[in-house]
């Protein structure tokens, strides 16, 4: 393939793009795919001679696109939303022409400073304070690992790093219990071990309670411990529960401990400052994530990483073999130093398209509306007989679950809501997925999607209502 032929393909991926999307509201949202389907339908070696992009490209539409389950469908209600929208696709594409490795300043001199500065725009978007360098990584999950070593080598002043962690005080990191798995993950792969992970006890809010984490680190340092970070939720993936941050952050604070919080979700509706209350404190903290790739119409991967001491996160990240020697850009760090990852992709590119193709005034009337739908339909479920509301609806998410008249809780009636949840899926018109909340299986409902229109909100409300029916029916017999 030649680059001319790229120009040709590219006219010719673009209109398949734009159909794509168009047509999704006719697809299901997840396929009636079978495991093993995709790869029975594929040759068992690869091609020793060059094939044409036409026989490629057609393999795509048949063997795969019939198999994806469309994220960016405007009724993907599962899950957290993953957005993507043609500006950020448009930068993809340009991303990957450039295909520059942003590791140095000096190997991509506008990949790092349009980070920085894309960063800078996101930080005031989001109302979170001044202060902050950001740092754009693959996921949240790479984000907390990064605060998490941060953390452990800031207590440990760096002996970590250079010794490792054999001789060395057992260090603890304080959470909710409802703080995403990756929290625990950094915590194994930070050598820090899961047992020293200690789940705070909450308020009847589901937030951290600010004695009980005091008390748990004077209990852990009279113990012999060391008390090293304390990791605060935004909201939870599970129905959106949050910390409250000011009194949480103000607790590490006073303790001398590193605290981050994690709003992978939930930061991006901080651009509406209607939305800033349920964040009062969050300058407190000392790392903060939020993903524009989960909703802010940004295509993954793009997870900013907001930290007060980049200084921190250099002394941790940092290494100079004499082959990536370079003169450090005055004030501008290379951001190999500061990442867990060496080479780095131009991800700032599509955050820059998206923010000047939408604008902030966009940005926000998009949030808006997923959180206006969000109350109006649990609203509806929640006033619909067969119904019961198990969580509010937080920003764009909340949960329900079938409760038949005179059904009592317990095995049986979270049986009934997985057989209901599995139908409403294989049925294809809305996809959504369950959490397990105060004990009972529940559904939860997520609205985030770029796609998403008021009337797919009513089609989500016909398509559970009309599935509910021969559940309703079983449930009497
Ligand atoms: C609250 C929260 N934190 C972290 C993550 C992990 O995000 P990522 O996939 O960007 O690593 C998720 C994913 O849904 C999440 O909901």
């Amino acid at each position: 393939m030649k680059n001319r032929d790229l120009a040709e393909w590219g006219r010719r991926a673009a209109d398949w793009s734009a159909s794509y999307l168009d047509t999704l509201s006719d697809r299901p949202v997840r396929p009636p795919t079978r495991p093993g389907d995709v790869r029975a339908s594929l040759p068992a070696a690869p091609p020793q001679e060059a094939e044409s992009v036409e026989d490629i490209f057609a393999d795509f539409e048949k063997l795969v696109v019939p198999h994806m389950t469309n994220w960016q469908h405007p009724r993907f209600f599962a899950y957290f939303p993953a957005n993507s929208s043609p500006p950020s696709v448009l930068a993809e594409w340009l991303t990957a022409t450039l295909a520059a490795q942003c590791l140095l300043w000096q190997t991509s001199p506008a990949g790092t400073e349009m980070e920085i500065h894309v960063l800078d725009w996101l930080r005031q978007m989001t109302g979170i304070g001044e202060g902050w360098y950001g740092v754009i990584q693959t996921g949240a999950a790479m984000a907390t690992l990064s605060a998490i070593l941060t953390a452990r080598e800031k207590a440990l002043d760096w002996a970590g790093k250079e010794h490792g962690l054999a001789g060395q005080p057992v260090l603890r990191v304080y959470t909710n219990p409802n703080s995403h798995s990756s929290v625990e993950k950094a915590v194994f792969l930070s050598g820090i071990g899961r047992e020293n992970l200690v789940k705070v006890d909450t308020d009847a809010d589901e937030s951290m309670c600010p004695d009980a984490l005091r008390a748990a680190i004077a209990a852990d340092r009279a113990a012999g411990y060391l008390p090293c970070a304390v990791a605060c939720v935004l909201g939870g993936t599970s129905v959106g529960g949050s910390d409250k941050l000011e009194p949480v952050l103000s607790v590490a604070r006073d303790e001398g401990l590193f605290s981050h919080v994690d709003a992978a979700w939930a930061g991006s509706a901080l651009i509406c400052p209607e939305f800033r209350d349920m964040a009062a404190g969050i300058e407190i903290a000392d790392s903060v994530v939020m993903n524009p790739h989960k909703w802010l119409m940004t295509n993954f991967d793009c997870s900013a990483h907001f930290v007060k001491s980049v200084d921190d996160l250099k002394k941790t990240m940092s290494i100079t073999p004499a082959y990536l020697v370079t003169q450090d850009a005055e004030g501008i760090h290379d951001y190999s130093q500061v990442s867990v990852e060496l080479g780095r992709r131009f991800r700032a590119l599509k955050l820059w398209f998206v923010i000047r193709a939408y604008g902030v005034c966009g940005l926000q009337a998009i949030i808006r509306n997923h959180v206006m739908w969000a109350g109006a339909l649990a609203k509806r479920i929640g006033a619909t007989p067969e119904f019961e509301l198990t969580s509010p609806p937080r920003l764009g998410l909340f949960s329900f679950r079938l409760r038949p008249h005179g059904s009592v809780d317990g095995e049986a009636l979270d049986r009934l809501n997985a057989r209901f949840l599995d139908a409403v899926n294989v049925d294809g018109t809305i996809y959504l997925t369950q959490t397990v909340h105060d004990g009972r299986y529940v559904i939860r409902v997520s609205i985030g999607a770029t796609a998403t229109e008021a009337k797919d909100i009513d089609i989500a409300y016909d398509t559970i209502r009309r599935l509910a029916v021969p559940f309703m029916a079983d449930a009497a017999e």
